[in-house]
């Protein structure tokens, strides 16, 4: 008896030692486990479905690897101390769980190096019900002397598989979001920006990394969907190793940023933020848009604002009167707001065109006589909200602006001054000048307080970069940019803390979650040819929820308008259209779809996402939204460049509950015009919808035509 106390006391102080040694940080469906070795170093021992009693296999690869010590691969964070010793060892010393009451649960893992006493905190907030972990680093220089960071990444993961697949999203200026897919095979892939500002217009910081046979498809693989939030330049390493592991750094990219971290302070990275799934894509994407609803973006769970823009319409070339009828317009399609674009400034160098008067952000009187008040009063009294596009980080060299404060801007000394858009960036590391760029904001409020939206636009990259106020310390200047950028937009939103903010950057240069806590919406695209933006639209909805995907029927694209009205109904959906054009049928189809659009946005912005057909895989894309008590659905399917007699097999539902029946109807059909969908009106069980299906995409349908399908439970 005695010996057999003795065991069980040995065995529970050996659980309790395994215990203390082992740190987990989980979700419903998701567990990272880390363990503290002997020599106190930490290591990733589990990564993947979260078992239900807690037996994770032991395997250790360090979890966040310091260069210059004994890893032969590129490590997480790379540190020069003033003797020059360009290591870290980073050993643990406590850790510390903190339950939050908005339903996270953060964990801290405090590191520290013996010798140099440099400390690196692991933080790991995690969301439970929506499976998603957001991770990062805090650096603190505990030296007498600064140290140079010259890698700072913000997590690093390991995986342990066959085979991996990277989904990425490449474009350019129209062309944004577009996903490749392809194996990684040993050595390293790099996906990074060098851009500054505008960071996502060639390579963008979401993707998807599938361990497995093949890529991850909707609804089958396991799969992390990985992004950074940041926006700025950013960098995603994958490294496979010799023994096939892989590695995955992600954060700031270190190009040309070594940063110099003075005695005292402390470095903390922005957040990498990543969902499991082992049910492929789909499940991947919902759980990003729960998560951003209510953790992320600014306003998610609420709704959004339906306008009439007039850039595509009239670009530069308007007027107090032209402007004035199309707040009759946008009544007349009862739109929520009228967003007035660029051109509206300038008074030594008028906004004409796009050369002159950037920075001078003060009414053009020939145009405007009774400046933005005026407008704003003249739409309200319509009883449409009025809103205002601005590019407060830029500046015209032919401008008031660049004349008072040539030394404003981002240029490097003894070269010449490099333009996009003819066009330079301001120097926002300036604190002066962030002053100035709240005050654009501060002051159209101020002057304006019915001022109901802003579009805050960003039209070029950085390049040349140099900035006057950081005269030695050039190697900050794209980490100090974003953040002078954020400290901008704190104050802005401390005084103006829910007026909706669309952020757009030249299309889709810009859209990330370090931003969308301070915007309610972004511009994914100038490009609004109806079939390019299925494309561009699918991309972003892998990563964002459709409330914060702007989508404008614009006159962009040979389609129709209904096709076009169509496919800006699966988001957030706007007009830039001269609607003077329309004939009486469309006048009647957009005022009913914009009803409909009301009827179904809290579906479309707060419900689930189900991409039923990729435009990727076939000649049409179809999804649908169904809400969270699974009574109403909406659905899309496009036909893209159809065949002549191309046979499309029908579409399984998803989100629906199986014992309901559901009511079938075709909406936003153009007026006179007969639905030619066989299961119109027709009743079904969601059994049956979601394993059999139905038809959504007519054999014999004219490519690019567009099918709308209200799904009600009738029981
Ligand atoms: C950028 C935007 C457009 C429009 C123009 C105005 O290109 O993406 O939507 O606002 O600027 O100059």
């Amino acid at each position: 008896m005695k010996k057999l106390i003795f065991l069980l006391v040995v065995l529970a102080m050996k659980a309790v030692a395994q215990d203390s040694n082992t740190i987990s940080i989980t979700t419903s469906n998701a567990a990272l486990i880390f363990k503290v070795g002997n020599n106190k170093r930490i290591y990733q021992s589990y990564f993947g479905s979260k078992l239900s009693n807690a037996a994770y296999p032991d395997k250790r690869i360090e979890a966040y690897v310091s260069g210059g010590m004994d890893f032969e691969f590129e490590p997480a964070i790379a540190v020069a101390h003033i003797d020059g010793n360009p290591s870290l060892e980073l050993l643990y010393q406590r850790h510390k769980v903190e339950n939050h009451s908005d339903g996270s649960v953060e964990t801290d893992i405090f590191l520290k190096d013996m010798v140099y006493q440099t400390a690196v905190t692991l933080h790991f907030l995690s969301f439970p019900e929506q499976d998603v972990i957001k991770s990062w680093v805090s650096i603190q220089n505990n030296e007498k002397k600064e140290i140079l960071l010259n890698n700072y990444a913000s997590a690093m993961l390991h995986f342990n598989a066959d085979q991996y697949w990277l989904t990425q999203f490449h474009g350019d200026w129209a062309k944004e979001m577009r996903l490749q897919e392809h194996q990684l095979t040993s050595g390293i892939k790099i996906i990074d920006s060098k851009l500054g500002t505008r960071a996502n217009k060639y390579q963008s910081q979401h993707f998807f990394l599938t361990t497995g046979s093949q890529p991850a498809t909707e609804d089958a693989g396991e799969l992390i969907a990985g992004t950074l939030a940041w926006t700025g330049n950013f960098k995603y390493l994958f490294e496979i190793d010799n023994k096939n592991l892989l590695h995955l750094s992600a954060g700031i990219n270190n190009y040309a940023s070594t940063y110099h971290l003075q005695s005292g302070e402390t470095f903390t990275a922005p957040a990498f933020i990543f969902t499991y799934s082992n049910k492929g894509k789909g499940l991947a994407s919902r759980n990003l848009h729960n998560w951003a609803r209510k953790y992320a973006v600014l306003d998610g769970e609420q709704g959004r604002l339906t306008l009439l823009n007039n850039w595509e319409a009239t670009g530069f070339k308007f007027d107090q009167q032209k402007l004035t009828s199309l707040f009759d317009d946008a009544k007349k399609l009862d739109v929520d707001l009228f967003l007035l674009d660029d051109g509206w400034f300038g008074e030594k160098y008028p906004r004409d065109n796009a050369t002159t008067g950037l920075g001078d952000w003060k009414v053009d009187k020939k145009k405007l006589p009774d400046g933005i008040s005026y407008l704003v009063k003249s739409a309200t009294d319509k009883g449409i909200k009025f809103g205002i596009w601005i590019e407060p980080e830029m500046v015209n060299p032919k401008s008031e602006l660049y004349e008072k404060h040539p030394d404003w801007v981002l240029k490097l000394p003894n070269r010449a001054e490099n333009y996009q858009r003819n066009q330079l960036v301001l120097d926002l590391i300036n604190p002066k000048v962030q002053d100035f760029v709240f005050k654009v904001v501060d002051d159209l409020f101020q002057q304006n307080p019915n001022l109901a939206f802003i579009k805050w636009d960003c039209n070029r990259t950085i390049t040349n970069g140099y900035s006057p106020y950081l005269k030695n310390n050039q190697t900050h200047l794209y980490i100090e940019y974003t953040k002078a950028f954020y400290a901008i937009l704190d104050r802005v939103r401390k005084k103006y803390p829910h007026v909706p903010i669309m952020l757009c950057s030249g299309g889709g240069g810009r859209a990330d979650y370090g931003a969308m806590k301070y915007f309610t919406e972004f511009w994914p695209s100038d490009d609004t040819d109806g079939q390019e933006r299925i494309y561009i639209q699918w991309g972003y909805s892998y990563f964002f929820p459709a409330n914060t995907i702007a989508a404008h029927v614009t006159s962009w694209g040979k389609q129709s308008l209904k096709f076009r009205t169509d496919v800006a109904m699966m988001d957030k959906l706007g007009y830039d259209i001269d609607i003077s054009h329309f004939s009486k049928e469309e006048l009647l189809f957009s005022q009913q779809a914009i009803n409909n659009y009301k009827r179904f946005s809290p579906i479309i912005f707060q419900g689930n996402l189900y991409r039923l057909a990729s435009p990727y895989e076939g000649n049409r894309a179809v999804l649908m939204y169904s809400d969270q008590s699974k009574n109403k659905a909406i659905l899309f399917a496009y036909n893209l460049s159809s065949r002549y007699r191309e046979v499309f097999s029908p579409v399984r539902l998803q989100g629906l509950n199986p014992l309901k029946q559901y009511q079938i109807k075709e909406i936003n059909l153009m007026p006179n015009v007969k639905s030619a969908i066989a299961g119109n009106n027709k009743t079904f069980t969601g059994e049956y919808l979601m394993n059999i299906g139905i038809e959504v995409s007519k054999t014999n349908q004219e490519p690019l035509t567009s099918v709308v399908l209200e799904i009600t439970a009738t029981n």
